[in-house]
């Protein structure tokens, strides 16, 4: 059963996948927004053939639904640059700047983000917001300083937490460290907080991607598809 939400999801998807120029070399990301976008780009692939050059993803479930729908998948390795990544976000502000890394994959998401001259990112209205809030900031660390990264980001006030996984056990990463999420709730600086965690020895990455998302499409609950950039 397809709720409203779901639903939004789809029509920005739908509108992500018209933006896909043929012969292009395509990012795809993650989450349950890109499962349907990856839909809505098989149909219009269908119609008319893209003849992408590659397609790179950040998650073997993307990559499981690219190859199902016949796409070839390519690493990040393999390709020079992306013309265009499609992704979803968890919050993004009136900056476009956004958080990431709900699912855990942002260290991929991140390198993929960078390595494309263009980001969409596609989302339902409830998670476009004023400042960046209402959702903890996932932060992959080395599990060999775990504990001093945890214990700093105490001190620091930012309210660390393990993500767990369905067992309880420490959620670990495609690469097979752990994810700190941080309760700071509002972000007040996303820059200052992002310089930070740049700096914090042990940290692999974070889930502040700022200055990276060119264009956002919003599915509004009126019907309204909204693209700001
Ligand atoms: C994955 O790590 C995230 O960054 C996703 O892009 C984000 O969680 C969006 O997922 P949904 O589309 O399922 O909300």
């Amino acid at each position: 059963q397809k709720t409203k939400q779901d639903e939004l999801k789809q029509e920005a998807a739908k509108k992500a996948a018209l933006m896909v120029e043929p012969n292009s070399v395509l990012g795809v990301g993650t989450g349950s927004t890109v499962a349907f976008f990856i839909d809505e780009l098989a149909k219009i692939n269908r119609e008319k053939a893209l003849n992408l050059k590659a397609i790179v993803t950040t998650s073997n479930r993307s990559r499981a639904q690219l190859e199902k729908q016949g796409f070839k998948v390519n690493e990040l390795s393999e390709v020079d640059q992306i013309d265009l990544t499609v992704d979803g976000a968890d919050r993004v502000d009136l900056n476009l700047n956004g958080i990431k890394g709900g699912g855990g994959a942002l260290t991929l998401e991140k390198n993929v983000a960078v390595n494309s001259k263009k980001n969409i990112w596609i989302v339902d209205e409830t998670k476009f917001v004023d400042r960046l809030k209402g959702f903890a900031l996932p932060v992959e660390v080395l599990p060999i300083s775990c504990e001093q990264n945890f214990r700093t980001f105490s001190q620091e006030g930012l309210l660390p937490k393990y993500r767990l996984d369905d067992n309880g056990k420490r959620y670990i990463t495609h690469y097979g460290n752990f994810i700190i999420d941080l309760h700071v709730d509002p972000i007040p600086f996303p820059n200052v907080l992002a310089h930070y965690l740049d700096s914090v020895v042990g940290v692999v990455e974070h889930g502040l991607f700022l200055n990276i998302c060119n264009e956002v499409i919003i599915a509004h609950s009126d019907g309204k598809i909204e693209i700001r950039k």
